[in-house]
């Protein structure tokens, strides 16, 4: 099948975004790559092609370049964006705020003014549940209140609004506003995965790395909260449904119904011992851990509502927490040292 549309994918050698382009080349879509590789490898992109056996495009460059968008926007009749491209480390945004602004919120400015000069005005935006702070009760709807801990947090809060106001200054904008809950596993072929720079901060790629002998124990921030164990208590989504969910997204702008905010999230919650007990059954051996204080800025439990979604994009989550810690557990066992 060829859909005769060309998708462009900021940020598309990146983990999400490189599950994205398989699923987005499979489903018949063109796709042309936008990536500075600032926290990516141009090996993912290969994988991709030999995964899907088709080519993408790829621009090498900066969402913050004006020039470059406005050639890539020339040279390629584009019919949606998807954007993925940001910086997402908490912690490096609490020390680096005016970079994360300038990447995320300036870059996102960026990409839209140039998307309007072209005359495209279909965007799939990358939000996360941290847009919803600590929340008042579970599961978390779209409409609950919003609000930002740390300059990460906020610069998705930012770019939504922003979007919010484009879409009421011009109603031929269509824009899904995706909050993903927390994405782990891997591509099933073991091939593609989430390959962090530097320590992992997320809990999948960190077990992962316990598994594989590159780090000696797993620290578990908190066993005090009010959840069922104590630990953290989180919505944990394969990226393979995640994925899924961006294609489905794309068929709903063309239904041009406007802007709307989604979770993407499978609804269930499960603790970090819940997640750690059940990456030991993947991997085939014990983990070392210790309980450790609470990580500051951490809620105890967040997990979605995923009704939305359903509803209005047709989809919803069908991996469990077995296949995401299988996939995981393969991606890393198979490449120890990610894309190196
Ligand atoms: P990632 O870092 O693996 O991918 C981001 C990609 O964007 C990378 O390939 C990077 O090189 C590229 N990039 C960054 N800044 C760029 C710029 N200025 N110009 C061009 N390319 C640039 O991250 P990911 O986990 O795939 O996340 C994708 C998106 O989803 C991000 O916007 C992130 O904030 C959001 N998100 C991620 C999570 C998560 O836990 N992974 C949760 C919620 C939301
Ligand atoms: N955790 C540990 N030890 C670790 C890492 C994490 O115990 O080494 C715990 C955390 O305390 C938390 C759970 O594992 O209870 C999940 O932590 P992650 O860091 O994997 O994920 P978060 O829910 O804290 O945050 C992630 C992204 C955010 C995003 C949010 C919602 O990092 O950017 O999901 O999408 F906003």
């Amino acid at each position: 099948m060829h859909t005769n549309k060309t998708i462009l994918v900021t940020g598309g050698a990146g983990y999400i975004g490189s599950h994205t382009c398989i699923k987005l080349l499979e489903a018949g879509y063109d796709v042309v790559v936008l990536d500075n590789f600032s926290n990516s490898s141009p090996e993912a992109l290969r994988r991709v092609e030999s995964l899907a056996g088709r080519p993408t495009t790829l621009v090498q460059g900066d969402i913050n370049d004006h020039a470059l968008l406005a050639r890539l926007f020339g040279a390629h009749k584009i019919d949606a964006v998807i954007h993925f491209a940001g910086l997402k480390a908490v912690g490096e945004s609490v020390e680096q705020p005016l970079r994360y602004y300038h990447n995320n919120v300036t870059g996102t400015l960026a990409l839209c003014q140039a998307m309007q000069t072209a005359g495209v005005f279909n965007l799939v935006f990358s939000s996360s549940a941290t847009v919803y702070g600590d929340p008042a009760s579970l599961p978390i709807r779209e409409d609950f209140a919003t609000g930002a801990t740390n300059p990460y947090g906020r610069s998705k809060l930012i770019i939504e609004e922003i979007l919010s106001d484009l879409h009421r200054s011009a109603p031929e904008w269509n824009l899904a506003l995706l909050r993903y809950f927390n994405p782990v596993g891997a591509h099933p072929s073991g091939r593609i995965g989430e390959d962090p720079s530097d320590i992992p901060n997320n809990l999948m790629p960190y077990i992962a790395q316990v598994a594989v002998g590159r780090r000696d124990h797993l620290s578990v921030f908190g066993s005090d909260y009010d959840t069922k164990d104590g630990t953290g208590v989180r919505d944990y989504i394969h990226v393979q449904d995640l994925a899924e969910g961006h294609v489905k997204a794309l068929e709903w702008l063309d239904r041009k119904e406007g802007l709307k905010a989604i979770n993407l999230g499978t609804g269930t919650g499960y603790s970090v011992l819940e997640m750690l007990k059940a990456f030991e059954k993947a991997c085939g051996k014990p983990l070392p851990y210790k309980l450790v204080d609470r990580r500051p800025g951490d809620i105890a439990s967040c997990y979605a509502d995923p009704a939305m979604a359903r509803d209005v994009l047709g989809w919803s989550a069908k991996l469990g927490l077995e296949a995401m810690c299988e996939d995981a557990w393969r991606w890393q066992r198979d490449n120890p040292k990610g894309y190196e």
